[in-house]
């Protein structure tokens, strides 16, 4: 997904919130370190005030398939009584997902409803998730940038792509340099 590509679904993903959450001051809330580029072009998009917010985890996806996750870094701010939506960059098997929101709702929020921007649902376990806003739902492909990495590369990158197998052909690791420099 290009660049342009990304902006124009998420300020439609932007505006469809706006006019949802009119009069409800969401709290817009993601999870370190993927979701940041998202959240953070996604919230300068809306029309109506909201807040943000952060959480960190550990998920251990390499180890075991359970989707074990650990919470390192709550949120600063209460969210009993207010309407939460979750910001995810990708949600692939729904075990990161569906830990968060369990975490949020012993919480009572008013309301609790996940946005993602990409969604993976071939490889979906937990199928029972809120996803109120999908911005492109994607192939079993492992993809990288605009905040998704691979061992912490590519997250800059502003647009989405998949790795190449062929090492000679290393991805393109930021934009060439403007002409002139
Ligand atoms: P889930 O718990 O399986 O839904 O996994 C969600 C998390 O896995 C995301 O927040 C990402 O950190 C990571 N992830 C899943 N698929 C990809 C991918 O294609 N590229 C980069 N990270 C991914
Ligand atoms: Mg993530």
């Amino acid at each position: 997904m290009s660049e342009a590509q990304i902006r124009r679904r998420v300020d439609e993903l932007a505006a469809e919130i706006s006019r949802d959450y009119e009069g409800a001051n969401p709290l817009l809330v993601t999870v370190l370190k993927g979701g940041l580029y998202f959240l953070a072009d996604l919230s300068r998009a809306l029309t109506i005030p909201a807040a943000i917010d952060v959480m960190a985890i550990t998920s251990y996806r390499g180890g075991s398939p359970s989707g074990v996750a650990r919470l390192l870094k709550d949120l600063d701010e209460e969210i009993t009584g207010r309407e939460v939506l979750l910001v995810e960059d990708i949600i692939d098997t729904g075990l990161t997902a569906a830990y968060l929101l369990r975490v949020l709702q012993t919480r009572n929020p008013a309301g609790l409803a996940i946005c993602t921007l990409l969604d993976k649902t071939a490889r979906r376990i937990v199928h029972s998730l809120p996803i109120r806003y999908r911005g492109f739902e994607i192939p079993d492909v492992f993809v990288v940038g605009y905040g998704l990495d691979y061992g912490q590369r590519h997250r800059t990158l502003p647009y989405i792509g998949t790795l190449s197998d062929d090492p000679e052909s290393a991805p393109l690791l930021g934009r060439p340099a403007p002409p002139g420099r």
